[in-house]
C-alpha cells in the first residue's frame, strides 16, 4: 500500500538536498561555521522523493513518479528508527518516522501542540502509520529509567492491539480494517517525556456486531475468544468455536489469512494487563462478549397468534444468567413492547404490544449492539483512566487514525458517517494547506498568484448544514415526525431529500441518493437509515439492564435511567457524529498539523500490484497536484517577527550577545538583521505585515543548524572552562600537597633551629654566614646513620648501646692536654646519640687510617653547656663529678649541637652564655677560658692558653635570612636575558658590594652593625672607563645555532656579563648577548692601560658543597688530608693512640694525592678523552659539576672542551619564597624553650640536606654582593 507522507505544511515527500533544481544556495558561512545540508546521505534515487521537484506538475506525472518509486521499493524501504533521530525532513528519505521526528522536534523546540492527520482509503495503511508514529515517539522521547514514563510508553503502545481486537475487523478491503475512529493524544511534560495520554473514540460501526456482508468478519475479539478462550471461560460463559455462533459464522468467514486469532487472544490479554485492566474487569468484558454471542443464537418462531416466541428458552435463560436478570423479564423485553398513548402531549395509558419475529429479532440485535458498543466505550474510558496524566503535561502530540473513505455496493448510514468524517478531514487539509495558506499570503501582502483548487466545503455543508437543512438535518426531521414506524420515517426522509437536489454534489434516486464526495461518488440506500440515526435504545431494554444484579451491567454499561416526563429529544447518531467530528476539527485546528496521505495501490490487498488507474484516482481527489503547486510557489515556513527573533537572535551579533537577548529594536528590523547577517538571499524570504516567510525548508533547516551549532559551541566552551577549572583545582591541590609534604619534612628541622636560637636567647654574636639562610638543623651531617664509606668507618668505630641512635654528627675539635704544656685543639669526629656524646679520633698508622671512640659522655652526666658571647665555636660541656673534668669542644654547628643535646635531655640541659667560661680540668682544677675580640684573626677563632681570639661577629640579635627558595629549573636562556640585561642587576654586579649585614638590614629591621672591629673589605677597584664588562678572548672557535647561544671565532673578543659556575657565561658580542662556554675563553687584557682588570673568575667561586657520600668512598682518606683552616694541625697524639690524629672532613672537601679534587681530575680526563676522540670538533659533554669550587677550568688547550649545559637561573631576592617559619623570637614574647618535635628518623639522608644547603647558599651568593671572604669560612 503506497504511502505519500506530507510535511507539516503539506510538503510532500521532501527530499534532502537543494530546493529548486539548479538553484544555487548563497547562504554564506559566517560565525559560527554554517551547517551544510548537502552533507546528508545521498542514495541514488528513482524518481523524486520531493515532488515539488517534478518538472511537470500533473496528476499523471505524480502517478508516474509514485509508480517508479513503488517499483523500486523506494516507498516501502525498511527504515531504521534510529537513523531518523534528530534529523530534519530533508536529511533522510521520506518516511513516517521523518514526520514523527519533525512533529516531536517541533513540539520540543517551538513549544506547540502537534497533530498528525493520517488520511486515505480503507486499507491504505493509516493504522500502520499511526502505530509507527507511536513507536517512534516512544523510542525517542526519553524518560530513561523513570518507571512512570516507561509505563506510559508501554501502555500507549499496548492500546494498539487492545483497541484493534475490539475495534477492527476483516473487511473486503482490509483484513484489519478500523471500524471506529481514534484520536490518540500523547501528553508530554516540559522535557518532552510522555506523562499521559487520552484516546477519543469516534463512531464504532456497531452494526457489524449483528451481521456482516459475505466474506467479512465480526470484530476480531469474537474470533479470538471463541477460538482461544481458556476452559474456565468456556465453562462459565458457554463458549464454543466461532462456527457455533450465528453472529460470527453467518458471513462464512471464520479465518483470515495472516491473522492467528489464538495468538492474538494472548496479545489482547497481555495488552489488557499492561493497561491495567484487572482480572475481574477482564472477566466482565468476556462475559459481555458471551452475552452478545449468545444473543445471536437466540432465535424466534411465530406462535399461533403470529407473534414472536423464543424458540429455545435455554438460550434465553443462559443469557439471563449471564446478564444476571430475570428470565421472564428478558423474554418479555425481547418479545413484547411497552407502548404509551399520548394525547395532546400528555401521557396516556400504558399497554404491551407483542412483537412479530422480525421486530423481536431487531430488538435482540439492538440489545447485542448496545451491549457491545457500550462495552467498547467503557474499555476506552477505562484505558484513559490508566493513561491519565501523571502531572506536568504541557504539550500534546495527537495522532488521528480514522476509518478510511469507503464505497460498498450497499452503502448505508455507517458509510455516510464514515465518508462524512473523511470529507471533514479533507476539508481541514484544504483549509490549512491551500485555502488558509493562500489567504494568509494575501493578508500578509505577500506577492502571490492564486492557485485554483477544489474546496470540498460544499460537500461538507451538504451533509451537515442546518439551514438549509443538509442530510443529517433531514434525517433528524424524518425521525422526529415519524418515530413509530421505521418505514414511514424512511419515506419521510426521501421526501425531504428532494430539497437538496439543487446541490451539484447531490442526486436523489428514489429509495437511494448519491453524493459526489471528494473521493468519489457514493450511492446510499435510504432503508433503515432513520432507524439507525435515531439510535435510541428501547425503554424495555434499558429497564431490563437496570434491573440486572450485576453492577457492571446496571451501573457501568447502562447507567442512564429513563425520565418518563422528559420531552427532550435524545441526540441522534447523526447529531453525535457531527458534534464529535466538529470537536475534533476544532482540536486539530489548534495544533500544528503534519499530514500523512496514504495511497492504496490496489483493491486486492496485494503488496506487488500497482493499479495505475486506482492510484491516479486517489492522486486526483486528494488534490496532490494543487498541493504541490502551492508548496512550490509558496513558503515553507512562516512565523511572527517576535518568534523569529526570539528563536534566532543568537545568529546575529547585533541581536544576540553572549547568550543574552539584548535586542531592543522592533522585531521587524530584528528579523531583517538576522536574515541579512546570515546572507539569506533576498528571494528566499519575504516580510509580511506580521510574519516573516521563508521560502524553502532548506533555509530554515540551515538556520536551525546554525542555532544548534551555536549552542553546541557554547556547551563545549562551558565544558572546556569546567575542565580547566577542575584541572586547576587539582593542580592547586597537588601544589598544596607538595608544599605540605616538603613542609612536613622541613618543619621539624626548622623548629629545631628555632629552639636552638631560643636556647641561646640572642646572647651570642653570630657568624656572618649563619645569617645567610635559615639552615635546617638536620643533624647527622656525616651520614653516620646510613651512609657509606667514611660513615661506615665511623659506625664501626662507635660503641653504641642497644637503642642508641645517632642524632647529630659533625667534624669538630677538642682540647687535648699536653704534658707540661697548655692544651691544644685537636680534630675529632663528634657523634651525638640519644644517649650520649661520642668523641672519635682518627689516627694514621702508616698508611692505615684508624678511628676510635675516644670518649663517651652520657647525656645523664652532662649538667650544662657553656658558650661565649662572641662568635667563636667553642662550647664547654660541664660534667658533674667527673675525674676527667669538663669537655671542651669546638664545632662550627655548635648551636645545633647544643640544640640536639637539649632535645635529647628533654630541655633539662642548662645553657650558659657568658663572656668567660669557668670549667674544670682533669683532676677538678677550675680554669677560666677567656674570649677576646681580635680583628686580626683571619677567620674563625684561635685558641691559645685558655684564651680564644675571635674577630667580631654579627650582632647577637641578628636574624637569619628566610630559607632560600629552591633553585628554579629553566631550560631556555631567553627567560634569563631580561635579568641579565637589567641595569640594576649589572650595576649590582659591577658596583662595590655592600656588607651583607647592610643588605640584610635593607630588607629587614635589624640594627646596623656597630663597633665592628673586623677589617673592612678592601675598596673596590676603580671602575674602568671602557669597556665596562670584563673582556675575554676566544681561544677556540665555537659554532652554535642554538637560540640563546652566540657563536664566535678564534681570537674574537667577548664581553662577559655574567659568569655561571657550571661553565657557561653570558657574553656579549657585536651587540648580541648569549651563552658561551667559558673554557673556550681566556682573559683578555686590552693593550691600552686599564685602571683595574676585571675580577678573576675564581672570585665567583661557589662555596664547596658537601660531596655525596659516594665521593667519600672514592676518596682515599689518608692520601692527602686537607686541614680545615680553623683547625690547627695535630701535633700531639690523642691519648691512647700511637698515631697522630688527621683531619678528614667528609662533606667539606675531598682531597686527592696531588691536591686536585677528584671531580676535577675526572673532568680533565673526560676532556682529554673527548679531545682525543673528536679531534678539534667539540663534542657535547655532561653538565659540569656545579659544586666545583669555581669557574670551569679549561682542559689542556689542545682541543676545545665540550661545553656543559646552560646554567639555571639563580634565585633573585625579590622572587624568593616567603619564610615558612615566622620571625625569630624578639618581636613576640619568647615562650620558655621546650623541646620541639624531633625530626623523624626516616628523614632523607643528611647528605642531601647538606647538598641542598650548599645549593641554597650558592644561589644566595648569586644574589648577594660578593665579599672578599673565603667561601669556606664557615
Ligand atoms: N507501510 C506498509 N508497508 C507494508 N504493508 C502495509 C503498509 N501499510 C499498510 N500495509 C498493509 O495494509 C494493511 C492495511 O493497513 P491499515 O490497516 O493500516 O489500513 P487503514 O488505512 O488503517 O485501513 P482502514 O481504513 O480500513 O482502517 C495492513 O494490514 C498491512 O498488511
Ligand atoms: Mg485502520
Amino acid at each position: 500500500m503506497a504511502k505519500a507522507s506530507v510535511s507539516p505544511h503539506g510538503n510532500k515527500d521532501l527530499k534532502k538536498g537543494f530546493g529548486k533544481k539548479g538553484e544555487k544556495k548563497v547562504i554564506k558561512a559566517s560565525r559560527p561555521v554554517r551547517a551544510d545540508w548537502k552533507e546528508g546521505v545521498k542514495k541514488k534515487q528513482v524518481g523524486v522523493s520531493d515532488m515539488t521537484l517534478l518538472t511537470k506538475i500533473t496528476n499523471e506525472a505524480i502517478n508516474e513518479n509514485l509508480m517508479k518509486r513503488w517499483q523500486n521499493a523506494e516507498i516501502y524501504a525498511n527504515a531504521t528508527l534510529g537513523s531518523y533521530r534528530g534529523k530534519n525532513l530533508l536529511e533522510m528519505p521520506p518516511h513516517v518516522f521523518a514526520i514523527a521526528e519533525s512533529a516531536y522536534h517541533h513540539m520540543s523546540s517551538y513549544k506547540e501542540n502537534q497533530c498528525v492527520i493520517i488520511s486515505g482509503e480503507s486499507g491504505a495503511g493509516k493504522t500502520e502509520a499511526a502505530k509507527r508514529i507511536m513507536q517512534y515517539i516512544a523510542a525517542v522521547s526519553g524518560g530513561g529509567q523513570n518507571s512512570s514514563i516507561q509505563e506510559i510508553k508501554e501502555m500507549v503502545l499496548a492500546t494498539n492491539p487492545l483497541l484493534e481486537s475490539f475495534g477492527c475487523a476483516k473487511t473486503l478491503r482490509n483484513n484489519n480494517s478500523s471500524r471506529h475512529g481514534k484520536y490518540l493524544e500523547i501528553q508530554f511534560n516540559a522535557q518532552g517525556e510522555p506523562v499521559g495520554a487520552v484516546i477519543t473514540n469516534y463512531l464504532l460501526e456497531k452494526n457489524r456486531v449483528v451481521g456482516q456482508i459475505e466474506n467479512e468478519r465480526n470484530f476480531h475479539v469474537f474470533y479470538q475468544l471463541t477460538k482461544a478462550a481458556p476452559p474456565e471461560y468456556q465453562e462459565a460463559y458457554g463458549l464454543q468455536g466461532p462456527e457455533s455462533f450465528l453472529y460470527t459464522s453467518r458471513s462464512g468467514c471464520l479465518d483470515v489469512e495472516g491473522i492467528n486469532d489464538v495468538t492474538e487472544y494472548g496479545e489482547t490479554i497481555k495488552a489488557m494487563d499492561i493497561v491495567g485492566l484487572q482480572k475481574h474487569e477482564q472477566d466482565e468484558i468476556f462475559k459481555m462478549l458471551a452475552v452478545v454471542l449468545w444473543l445471536g443464537n437466540l432465535l424466534f418462531v411465530e406462535d399461533d397468534s403470529g407473534n414472536a416466541a423464543i424458540s429455545d428458552p435455554d438460550v434465553a435463560n443462559f443469557i439471563a444468567y449471564l446478564l444476571e436478570v430475570d428470565n421472564e423479564s428478558l423474554s418479555k423485553a425481547l418479545t413484547n413492547r411497552v407502548m404509551e398513548t399520548q394525547r395532546g402531549g400528555r401521557r396516556g395509558s400504558v399497554y404491551e404490544v407483542p412483537l412479530n419475529v422480525t421486530q423481536a429479532t431487531s430488538v435482540r440485535d439492538a440489545l447485542a449492539k448496545a451491549v457491545y458498543e457500550r462495552l467498547f466505550e467503557w474499555i476506552v474510558t477505562r484505558v484513559n483512566l490508566s493513561l491519565q496524566s501523571r502531572g506536568g503535561d504541557q504539550y500534546v502530540i495527537g495522532v488521528l487514525d480514522i476509518y478510511g473513505f469507503e464505497i460498498f455496493d450497499d452503502n448505508s448510514f455507517e458509510q455516510l458517517c464514515i465518508n462524512y468524517v473523511n470529507e471533514k478531514l479533507q476539508q481541514i487539509f484544504i483549509e490549512l494547506t491551500l485555502k488558509a495558506e493562500q489567504e494568509e499570503y494575501v493578508r500578509e501582502q505577500i506577492q502571490w498568484t492564486p492557485i485554483q483548487f477544489f474546496n470540498n466545503k460544499i460537500v461538507c455543508d451538504l451533509i451537515e448544514e442546518k439551514r438549509p437543512p443538509g442530510i443529517f438535518a433531514a434525517l433528524n426531521d424524518a425521525c422526529a415526525t415519524a418515530h413509530a414506524d421505521p418505514g414511514a420515517a424512511d419515506n419521510s426522509f426521501v421526501q425531504r431529500l428532494g430539497f437538496l437536489s439543487s446541490n451539484a454534489h447531490f442526486e436523489s434516486r428514489g429509495s437511494k441518493f448519491l453524493i459526489r464526495h471528494y473521493a468519489g461518488e457514493v450511492l446510499y440506500n435510504v432503508e433503515g437509515m432513520t432507524d439507525k440515526n435515531r439510535d435510541s435504545l428501547l425503554k424495555d431494554l434499558l429497564n431490563l439492564a437496570a434491573a440486572s444484579s450485576n453492577s457492571f451491567v446496571s451501573q457501568t454499561l447502562f447507567p442512564e435511567r429513563i425520565d418518563p416526563n422528559s420531552k427532550k429529544r435524545p441526540p441522534t447518531a447523526g447529531d453525535k457524529i457531527k458534534l464529535s467530528c466538529n470537536a475534533l476539527v476544532t482540536k486539530l485546528m489548534q495544533c500544528h498539523p503534519s499530514y500523512i496521505r496514504t495511497i492504496k495501490p490496489n483493491d486486492n490487498r496485494s503488496s506487488s500490484e500497482f493499479n495505475e488507474k486506482r492510484v491516479l484516482h486517489q492522486v486526483q481527489y486528494l488534490g496532490l497536484c494543487e498541493n504541490i503547486r502551492v508548496r512550490r510557489a509558496g513558503y515553507a515556513y512562516r512565523t511572527t517577527f517576535e518568534k523569529f527573533v526570539e528563536r534566532f537572535y543568537l545568529l546575529c551579533p547585533s541581536t544576540g550577545y553572549a547568550g543574552e537577548y539584548i535586542w531592543h529594536g522592533d522585531p521587524v528590523s530584528g528579523a531583517l538583521e538576522i536574515l541579512k547577517h546570515n546572507n539569506i538571499p533576498q528571494d528566499e524570504w519575504q516580510m509580511g505585515t506580521s510574519k516573516v516567510f521563508i521560502r524553502h525548508p532548506e533555509t530554515i533547516f540551515a538556520l536551525e543548524n546554525l542555532r544548534d551549532k551555536y549552542w553546541h559551541n557554547m556547551a563545549t566552551r562551558i565544558q572546556r572552562a569546567w575542565r580547566s577549572y577542575v584541572r586547576y583545582k587539582h593542580e592547586c591541590a597537588r601544589k598544596i600537597q607538595r608544599f605540605w609534604r616538603q613542609n612536613k619534612y622541613n618543619i621539624g628541622y626548622l623548629q629545631a633551629r628555632e629552639y636552638g636560637h631560643e636556647l641561646l636567647g640572642g646572647r651570642k654574636e653570630r657568624r656572618r654566614f649563619s645569617l645567610l639562610s635559615m639552615r635546617k638543623f638536620t643533624g647527622d651531617y656525616l651520614d653516620v646513620r646510613s651512609g657509606t664509606g667514611l660513615a661506615t668507618m665511623i659506625r664501626n668505630a662507635l660503641t653504641l648501646k642497644g637503642g642508641e641512635e645517632v642524632v647529630f654528627s659533625m667534624r669538630g675539635s677538642t682540647l687535648v692536654p699536653r704534658a707540661m704544656r697548655s692544651s691544644i685543639p685537636s680534630p675529632r669526629t663528634l657523634v651525638l646519640t640519644n644517649q650520649g656524646l661520642h668523641v672519635l679520633v682518627t689516627t694514621k698508622n702508616g698508611k692505615m687510617i684508624n678511628m676510635t671512640d675516644e670518649k663517651i659522655l652520657s647525656l645523664n652526666v652532662i649538667s650544662g653547656v657553656s658558650t661565649s658571647t662572641l662568635r667563636d665555636d667553642w662550647i664547654v660541656l660541664h660534667v658533674d663529678n667527673s675525674p676527667d673534668g669538663d669537655t671542651i669542644l669546638s664545632c662550627i654547628f655548635k648551636t645545633e649541637l647544643i640544640t640536639h643535646m637539649a632535645q635529647q635531655t628533654g630541655g633539662r640541659l642548662r645553657v650558659n652564655v657568658d663572656p668567660q667560661i669557668q670549667y674544670k680540668k682533669k683532676g677538678g682544677k677550675s680554669v677560666t677560658m677567656k674570649f677576646v675580640k681580635n680583628e686580626k684573626v683571619p677567620r674563625d677563632d684561635v685558641y691559645k692558653s685558655h684564651v680564644v681570639n675571635v674577630p667580631s661577629g654579627e650582632p647577637a640579635n641578628s636574624a637569619s635570612f628566610p630559607p632560600c627558595a629552591t633553585k628554579p629549573r629553566l631550560t631556555s636562556t631567553s627567560s634569563r636575558k631580561p635579568a641579565a640585561r637589567k641595569p640594576a642587576a649589572s650595576a649590582a654586579r659591577s658596583a662595590p658590594r655592600p656588607k651583607p649585614a647592610a643588605s640584610a638590614a635593607a630588607s629587614r629591621p635589624l640594627p646596623p652593625i656597630q663597633n665592628n672591629a673586623r677589617a673592612a673589605p678592601p675598596p673596590p677597584p676603580p671602575a674602568p672607563a671602557t669597556p665596562s664588562l670584563p673582556q675575554f678572548k676566544a681561544i677556540y672557535p665555537f659554532q652554535s645555532e642554538e637560540s640563546g647561544e652566540i657563536a664566535f671565532e678564534k681570537d674574537d673578543i667577548l664581553e662577559i656579563a655574567e659568569k655561571d659556575e657550571n661553565g657557561w657565561w653570558l657574553a656579549r658580542k657585536d651587540g648580541k648577548e648569549g651563552w658561551v662556554p667559558s673554557n673556550y675563553l681566556e682573559e683578555y687584557v686590552a693593550p691600552k692601560p686599564t685602571p683595574a682588570p676585571p675580577p678573576p673568575p675564581a672570585r665567583r667561586a661557589a662555596p664547596p658543597p658537601p660531596p655525596a657520600p659516594a665521593a667519600s668512598t672514592t676518596t682515599k682518606p689518608a692520601a692527602a688530608p686537607v686541614p680545615r683552616s680553623n683547625i690547627s694541625p695535630p701535633s700531639v697524639s690523642a691519648p691512647g693512640s700511637t698515631t697522630a690524629p688527621i683531619p678528614v672532613m667528609p662533606g667539606i672537601a675531598a682531597p686527592t694525592a696531588n691536591g686536585v679534587p677528584p671531580w676535577k681530575a675526572q673532568l680533565e680526563a673526560r676532556k682529554a678523552a673527548a679531545a682525543g676522540n673528536g679531534g678539534s670538533a667539540p663534542t657535547p659533554a655532561p653538565r659540569p659539576v656545579s659544586s666545583s669550587a669555581g669557574a670551569p677550568v679549561p682542559a689542556a688547550r689542545r682541543a676545545p672542551p665540550a661545553p656543559g649545559p646552560k646554567p639555571a637561573v639563580p634565585v633573585k631576592p625579590s622572587t624568593m619564597a616567603k619564610p615558612a617559619i615566622p620571625a625569630r623570637p624578639g618581636a613576640a614574647p619568647t615562650p620558655a624553650p621546650r623541646a620541639p618535635p624531633r625530626p623523624s628518623s626516616a628523614s632523607p639522608p643528611p647528605s642531601n640536606a647538606a647538598a641542598s644547603l650548599a645549593d641554597a647558599i650558592r644561589a644566595r651568593r648569586q644574589q648577594q654582593p660578593q665579599t672578599h671572604e673565603s667561601d669556606d669560612e664557615w
